[in-house]
């Protein structure tokens, strides 16, 4: 199928494919090549991110294996970046304040990642935030615009090295360590690659919890059962790991808003650096674009009985249990929020729990509504290639509970 922007593209339908291009070997299918020639990295954000992949294994160990002995410090942050939102109006008690939805939420994901990432007071610094949140739309304008030309024009379209974000970066300095050489030691490297990760991780997590905050609004009616949870929850087992592993509903909603609208139509996007036959006899050229389709998967009513509908509770086991094996984070040839196998997302467990403690903190301090002229009907995505975007105007009422 033509898929902007590789042209044309070959779609892995169905598990056993699914399964094999996931896992299949870098020098067979490349995962660096679509990402580069998405983002056009050479001339936005500089080919060293997909060079020099250092920030992978320290999202997957560093980050991933501490999420217990960050999560006060998430919680934290979330909870100051609540109060001073322009949500949390102190004088606005049991009125509704009336925010965009996307901007809101992308303001608090910026501050609370960052708390995590580079720590304070740089976190609360707002033109940083601000700068680290635009840079993904700068990155996707200008890759836009350089992939409808033809490549040998590349060049000549845009140089765009040195976002305005970086001199901000670098002025603010950066308290982490990272292992790292060369240029990635220098302040211009470090600053980089700090934008890069926020790239991957803001706009990611923002627009996914956007989508599940306006099924909320859409369906007030469900934040009694999440409310309900998350305050048995924080009674018996108080702000942990443990505690979040058991808020087993704000997860299942969390799961069934990104089955529904995952960041992209498509998942696993890779390219044949050699030809390859898939284990049923497909035959794939050298220099191909293959991936999964996320949408057609996500949306099957043989793996998903009313695929279509919002089934919050669809992966809550009949007793209301716990059950791993459909947790948020948990992918597979049917779940591919986060894609799966080899270069699944490492950041998914960091962006579950930040994601889920802000969905408990909503539903436990404020009610959620559409204004009166939306007639409480969700407003329609917006799709720019295979990304999926939660409507960039929709307005969202919160009031107050507490
Ligand atoms: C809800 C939020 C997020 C979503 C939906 C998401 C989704 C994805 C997807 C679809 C991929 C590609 C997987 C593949 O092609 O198989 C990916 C890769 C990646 N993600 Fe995430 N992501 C999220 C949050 C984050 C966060 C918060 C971080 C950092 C802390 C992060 C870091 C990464 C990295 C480093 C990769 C590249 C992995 C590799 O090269 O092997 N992500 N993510």
């Amino acid at each position: 199928m033509p898929l902007f922007p590789y042209r044309w593209a070959v779609i892995a339908n169905g598990r056993a494919l699914t399964d094999e291009l996931a896992n299949a070997p870098d020098d067979k299918f490349s995962f660096t090549f679509p990402t580069g020639k998405l983002v056009q990295t050479d001339y936005t954000v500089g080919p060293e991110i997909l060079t020099d992949r250092f920030h992978v294994p320290i999202v997957r160990t560093n980050l991933s294996r501490n999420i217990g002995a960050i999560i006060e410090e998430l919680r934290d942050e979330m909870l100051q970046a609540f109060r001073v939102s322009p949500l949390n109006d102190q004088t606005k008690k049991d009125k509704e304040v009336n925010v965009p939805a996307l901007a809101t939420v992308q303001q608090l994901i910026a501050r609370i990642t960052n708390r995590i990432f580079v720590g304070q007071p740089i976190c609360q610094d707002e033109e940083f935030c601000r700068l680290n949140t635009v840079y993904v739309f700068d990155v996707v304008k200008a890759a836009t615009k350089i992939n409808m030309f033809p490549d040998f024009m590349h060049p000549r379209i845009l140089q765009m090295n040195g976002p305005d974000a970086l001199p901000v970066c670098i002025s603010r300095s950066l308290p982490v360590i990272l292992d790292s050489n060369g240029y990635e030691r220098s302040e211009e490297g470090l600053a980089m690659r700090l934008l890069n990760i926020n790239l991957g991780a803001i706009n990611t997590s923002s627009v996914t919890f956007t989508h599940a905050l306006l099924y909320l609004a859409t369906h007030p009616e469900y934040a009694a059962i999440l409310r309900a949870e998350v305050e048995n929850v924080l009674d018996h087992e108080g702000q942990s790991k443990e505690g979040m592993q058991k808020m087993v509903h704000v997860d299942s909603f969390l799961r069934e808003s990104a089955k529904l609208n995952a960041i992209s139509l498509t998942s696993i996007n890779r390219y044949t650096l050699d030809n390859y036959t898939f284990a049923d006899g497909t035959f794939i050229p050298k220099g191909t674009v293959v991936a999964s389709s996320m949408y057609s998967t996500h949306l099957d009513e043989k793996i998903y009985p009313n695929a279509h509908t919002f089934d919050p509770w669809r992966f809550v086991n009949s007793s209301g249990k716990s059950d791993t094996g459909k947790a948020y984070t948990v992918t597979s040839a049917e779940f591919l929020s986060f894609g799966a196998g080899k270069h699944v997302c490492p950041g998914r467990f960091f962006a579950a729990n930040e994601l889920k403690a802000m969905l408990a903190h909503i539903v436990i301090t404020y009610d959620v509504k559409f204004e009166a002229k939306a007639n409480g009907v969700r407003p329609p995505n917006e799709y720019v290639g295979t990304s999926v975007i939660p409507n960039t105007t929709a307005h969202v009422l919160f009031c107050r509970r507490v």
